[in-house]
């Protein structure tokens, strides 16, 4: 098959942490016959600084117009003065809302081979915790009108009903082909938005007898995420809270730069990027962890081209790299043998077999 993926690398440590992710890509496409074409795009601070603009209009239509985007990270101290409706993290909230990518899938797996790398308790962490988050990705607080004046600042929160339902059914649909277990997480006890988010999820829960929703409070669910993480399957959320609640469970697989995402809407050109950040502090030194960006470009291959063997065969070669030991410095324990960003996607690649 032949796909055009546009490359989006970004700031920080993006380009080191996408590199070592297209090199994987192109593994694949030789070892299973094919063509990946890649379209460099510019978005975040390195395209303010080369158009004066986070994502100028032809960068996004690029991306609209290829078969998927893969995306490192954007941002840094660099452009943090810059106005709010340039900043680098604008060119992102803009992309995902050109694209109509308003379903964000964000897996917290812990890794057996990473159980010592995790902050929580191994009695916690043998329970085999396995959670989709499905994030609302392109309304709600981040969408509202933004504004300053003088000494009030406004930010506006809203969803009408057909929003919370297309990310709904996303969330009843993933959870019927794993556990049938879907939780509904708001603040319905403050907010008119999440009182219109539990209505409708209720709502379409009668469409969907085979899975059990349960309704959690943000603030419960925060806790309850870090205390007894077994009991959830998938979290379906809004914007802001899916960002939130995301990092924090990143922790049960015991870094953050292990998480991959995938952001779809109503066609298979999805955006797939790790849920980190740009860290700039370790940009440049080779030291990043790619395994998020890899994973990500597995789910591309599995849920916008149909390639899931040539996605198993990505996720296996991660596996066998834990296996054999090698860690980055985020996921280093005792014992353990150090690896940077390059060598770990050149072992990652060694390991890549046709399954
Ligand atoms: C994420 C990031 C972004 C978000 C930022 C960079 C705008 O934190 O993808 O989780 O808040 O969505
Ligand atoms: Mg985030």
């Amino acid at each position: 098959m032949v796909k055009n993926i546009a490359v989006i690398r970004g700031d920080g440590i993006g380009p080191e942490i996408v590199e070592q992710a297209l090199n994987v890509l192109n593994k694949v496409a030789e070892l299973y016959g094919h063509t990946f074409q890649y379209t460099d795009v510019d978005m975040g601070g390195c395209a303010i600084d080369k158009y004066g603009d986070p994502l100028p209009e032809a960068e996004l239509q690029k991306c609209v117009n290829s078969d998927s985007v893969l995306l490192g990270a954007v941002g840094g101290e660099k452009w943090n003065d810059v106005p709010g409706h340039m900043r680098p993290e604008k060119g992102l909230l803009r992309l995902r809302a050109g694209m109509g990518v308003y379903s964000n899938n964000r897996p917290a797996k812990i890794w057996k081979q990473l159980s010592d790398a995790t902050p929580l308790k191994k009695s916690i962490v043998d329970q085999g915790n396995d959670i989709i988050i499905v994030r609302e990705l392109i309304g709600g607080i981040y969408f509202g009108e933004h504004k300053t004046e003088g000494d009030i600042a406004i930010d506006v929160l809203k969803y009408s009903e057909s929003e919370i339902e297309r990310i709904g059914r996303i969330g009843f649909e993933t959870a019927r082909k794993r556990n049938k277990k879907l939780c509904s997480v708001e603040k319905s006890n403050v907010l008119d938005s999440s009182r219109l988010w539990k209505k409708v999820m209720h709502h379409l829960a009668e469409e969907y007898p085979d899975v059990e929703l349960s309704d959690m409070l943000v603030d419960n669910c925060a806790m309850q995420i870090v205390k007894n993480p077994a009991q959830f399957d998938v979290v379906v959320t809004e914007n802001m809270f899916g960002d939130i609640l995301s990092d924090e469970a990143s922790m049960i697989t015991g870094s953050i730069g292990m998480i991959p995402s995938s952001s779809l809407g109503s066609t298979t050109c999805g955006l797939y990027e790790p849920i980190h950040g740009s860290a700039p502090d370790i940009a440049g030194k080779d030291v990043a962890n790619p395994i998020g960006t890899i994973l990500s470009a597995a789910m591309m291959l599995r849920f916008s081209f149909d390639m899931s063997k040539e996605a198993d065969a990505i996720e296996n070669a991660v596996s066998a790299y834990l296996d054999a030991d090698y860690r980055t410095a985020d996921i280093m324990s005792e014992g353990k043998r150090l690896v940077g960003c390059r060598k770990c996607g050149e072992l990652i690649i060694s390991n890549l077999r046709k399954e």
